[in-house]
Formats: C-alpha cells, sequence, structure tokens
C-alpha cells in the first residue's frame, strides 16, 4: 500500500493536487481512497459531490472519507468519551462540560490516523491519498503519535487513581465511576496502535510527503520551514508540487511584472528544494472544480505518468560507523535561523529547534554512549557518538528501534 500526503499552506491547492492524483490512480486501476483530514472539508466541494464521515464511492477504483469528529465521537470514541464524561462529572463538573472536556485534543487526529492503519491492516486499497488541514495543523497531525504518548499517560496515571482510591474505599460508597474492562482495554489499544500507524508514516517505500507550493514568496517560506519539521519528525518528503504556475505564453503587459516575479520564486524554488522531484501545474483560466477539471489538473502534473510513483525514499535518519564514531545524521534541508540543543537521556535523545522539540529512541547499540559533536554537512546534521558499532549490523533496525510493519502489497 502506497500513502501520499499532500501539505501546504492554505489555498495552494492541496486539495484540487489530492483529488487529482486519486482519481488518476483511480483511472488507472489502482483501489484508491482519498482520505479529507482538514476541518473545512473543501474535497467535497472539488469533486461536486457530497462525500461523508464514512467511505463513500466516488468513482470506479475511488471511495474518499471527510473525517468527521462528531462521527467518530458517536462510533470510535463512544467508549472512552463515555466513561471519561461520567469520571469527570463524578467530580462535581455539570455534564455539558463534561461532555465537552472529554474531547480530549487529539481524538479527531487519531481518528484520520486509525482510518490509515485501518486500510493498511484489511489491505483494502493499494494507494490512499491523504488531503490535510494547510500546515500548521498537519503539522500536529503528523506528529501526533510523538506526542500523543504524553497524553496517554495522563490518562493512564489519572485511570490508575481512580482504581487505587476505589481499592481503597472498598465496603464503602464511592461516587467515582470506575473505567470498564473494555475502556481499559480501548485505552492500551490506542497505544499499540498509534505505533504502528508510527512505522507506517515513518516507512519510506510506504509513505510519501508531497509539499505543494505556489510561486509566491510567503508560501515557499512557510513551506522551508515545515520541510525541516517534516525532516525531524522522520517523515520522507520526496516531491514538491508547484501549482498555479502562470504559463509564459500569456506574457504581455499586464503579466509582464507578475512573469518576472514569478521567475524569481520558481529559481528559488528551485535552488531551495533540489534535488526533491518536481511536478508542475498552470494557473488554469479557471478555478478547479469537478471531475473533468480535475483530470485537467492530473495531467497537467503527472502527463502519463503515475502519480502513486515513489520519487525517492531516502529517509531523513540516517545511522552509519565513521573513524571510531558512530554517526546519527538528521536531514535539516535549509539554515537553521534558530538556536538547535541536543539532550540525551538514558535511551532518548531530544533535539530542540526553538519552540519545537522531539525525542528520538536510539537503537540499542547506540545508548550510553557519548556525543561527541554535531556539526551540519551539505543537508546533513551529523550527530557523532563515540564509538564504532552501529553500522556494523546487518538487517538495519531503524532509529526507533521498532521493525517497519510489513508490508501489505
Ligand atoms: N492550478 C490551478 N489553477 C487554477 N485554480 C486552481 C488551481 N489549483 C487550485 N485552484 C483553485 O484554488 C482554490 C484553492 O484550492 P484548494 O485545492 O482548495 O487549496 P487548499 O486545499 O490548499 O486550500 C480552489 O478554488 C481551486 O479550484
Ligand atoms: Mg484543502
Amino acid at each position: 500500500m502506497r500513502i501520499i500526503i499532500y501539505t501546504g499552506k492554505g489555498g495552494v491547492g492541496k486539495t484540487s493536487v489530492a483529488a487529482a492524483t486519486a482519481l488518476r490512480c483511480a483511472a488507472q486501476g489502482k483501489k484508491t481512497v482519498i482520505l479529507s483530514t482538514d476541518s473545512a472539508h473543501s474535497l467535497s466541494d472539488s469533486l461536486e459531490m457530497q462525500l461523508s464521515g464514512e467511505l463513500t464511492p466516488i468513482a470506479k477504483n475511488l471511495d474518499g472519507i471527510e473525517v468527521d469528529i462528531q462521527h467518530e465521537l458517536e462510533t470510535r470514541w463512544k467508549e472512552i468519551q463515555a466513561y471519561l464524561s461520567d469520571f469527570l462529572a463524578s467530580q462535581g463538573m455539570d455534564s455539558v462540560t463534561a461532555k465537552e472536556m472529554a474531547v480530549f485534543p487529539g481524538m479527531e487526529l487519531m481518528s484520520a490516523l486509525f482510518y490509515v492503519e485501518d486500510f493498511h491492516r484489511d489491505q483494502s486499497y493499494d494507494v490512499v491519498v491523504m488531503d490535510t488541514a494547510p500546515t500548521a495543523d498537519t503539522l500536529r497531525l503528523l506528529a501526533f503519535p510523538d506526542t500523543a504518548n504524553w497524553y496517554f499517560d495522563r490518562l493512564f496515571h489519572m485511570v490508575r487513581n481512580v482504581i487505587k482510591v476505589a481499592r481503597a474505599t472498598v465496603g464503602k460508597i464511592i461516587s467515582t465511576p470506575l473505567p470498564t474492562d473494555k475502556f481499559l482495554k480501548d485505552l492500551e489499544n490506542l497505544r499499540v496502535r498509534l505505533r504502528y500507524v508510527k512505522d507506517l508514516l515513518s516507512d519510506p517505500e510506504i509513505t510519501s510527503v508531497r509539499l505543494v507550493v505556489n510561486p509566491e514568496k510567503m508560501v515557499i517560506t512557510e513551506t522551508q520551514r515545515a520541510y525541516t519539521y517534516l525532516c525531524l519528525y522522520g517523515y520522507t518528503v520526496e516531491s514538491i508540487v508547484i501549482n498555479r504556475v502562470i504559463p509564459d505564453e500569456l506574457g504581455e503587459d499586464y503579466w509582464k511584472t507578475k512573469l518576472e516575479e514569478q521567475r524569481k520564486h520558481l529559481s528559488t524554488i528551485d535552488e531551495a528544494f533540489s534535488p526533491l522531484k518536481t511536478l508542475k501545474a498552470r494557473l488554469m483560466p479557471r478555478e478547479v472544480l469537478g471531475r473533468k477539471a480535475l483530470e485537467g489538473l492530473a495531467d497537467e502534473l503527472f502527463g502519463d505518468g503515475d502519480p502513486s510513483e515513489t520519487y525517492s525514499t531516502e529517509s531523513p535518519m540516517k545511522m552509519y560507523d565513521r573513524e571510531r564514531e558512530s554517526v546519527l545524521a538528521l536531514k535539516l534541508p535549509f539554515p537553521l535561523d534558530q538556536k538547535l540543543e541536543l539532550y540525551t537521556r538514558k535511551d532518548d535523545l531530544t533535539v530542540q529547534l526553538g519552540a519545537f522539540k522531539k525525542s528520538i529512541t536510539l537503537p540499542h547499540s547506540m545508548t550510553n554512549r557519548r556525543i561527541l559533536g554535531a556539526e551540519m554537512e551539505g543537508m546533513w546534521l551529523n550527530i557523532r557518538f563515540e564509538g564504532e558499532g552501529v553500522g556494523k549490523r546487518k538487517g538495519g533496525k531503524r532509529p526507533g528501534g521498532r521493525k517497519a510493519p510489513r508490508k501489505a502489497s
């Protein structure tokens, strides 16, 4: 199964490009699903057909879904939410507020990720295309498997306390509802499942992130930043889609200045994102709405090519031996404009870049080693650890120490 995630600033054309990709994959005979994680849900508008929180057939070989938090709460999260709101109400919160509080941040994000997990486990699709919210929200989504542990630790802690208090007061009347077995199992399950998704998403053979830009300065700057964060989260960014490129033929009078400006931005994109594979689409004379227009966009982007092709499988994290040192290399495609700090604790390496923090679980062979230094070399930050050993092992266990999930196809 292939997972293609389109990300970028608001309005650059993510939804259109994602829909065009999905339609083309389906037309080429691949079982395809398009999943919108943007709560604004413009996918329905783009395709000019109403989608919902449940899988809906769009065309031959193509289904679509717009993840809908209300629907998810009534199905996937029912048990957990019911317990949490009872629990909060038992602590004196009024029931309406308790119900609202029981929607913890992340349920929506997690739901989207669990669809991807389900598709992979069931092997129901060849291609999953993800149409996402503007950059910041999507970074949150993609970082979620990492940050979720924090929620779960707190949740587990809370539940454990409830059980402890309940045991201590056996025989007395207690007002706090005890978690059901199903609740406890659900909670434990969440961790396991998130780990599975995380492995799926960080496997470059399976998942590719494609950046969507327009030839405009603010868009380019935001996308450069996003690219760096995506690398730090371990996602493989494999291509850049330049959308809404004004065609040269229009270069008379009015457009002359605009075209000159665009030319400048195009060459910035070229310099900044090279050697990423580039896909391009012209600015269309009309809004890209409906299937026919989307097919036109797919022609622009892919020609006769296969949109599900993997253009690069380079992981943004590598490990190798070098002259009595082990190197953990992190791809940082742009010059850092913030202070970068590194800490190690037991088997964790924490990378802090401004307010951004990412913790990487080191493989066994690299724990308890001293960091000798860290230097940039081209696009790579090489973090040097004392002593060789990491590059010798065959089979390449990945950072994080877990095996990648089995590939479905
Ligand atoms: N290449 C293009 N030419 C002309 N209009 C486009 C093009 N790509 C997208 N659009 C239009 O731009 C608007 C925003 O596109 P959309 O795909 O919704 O962006 P996003 O999902 O990034 O917010 C829509 O009206 C869409 O039809
Ligand atoms: Mg959109």
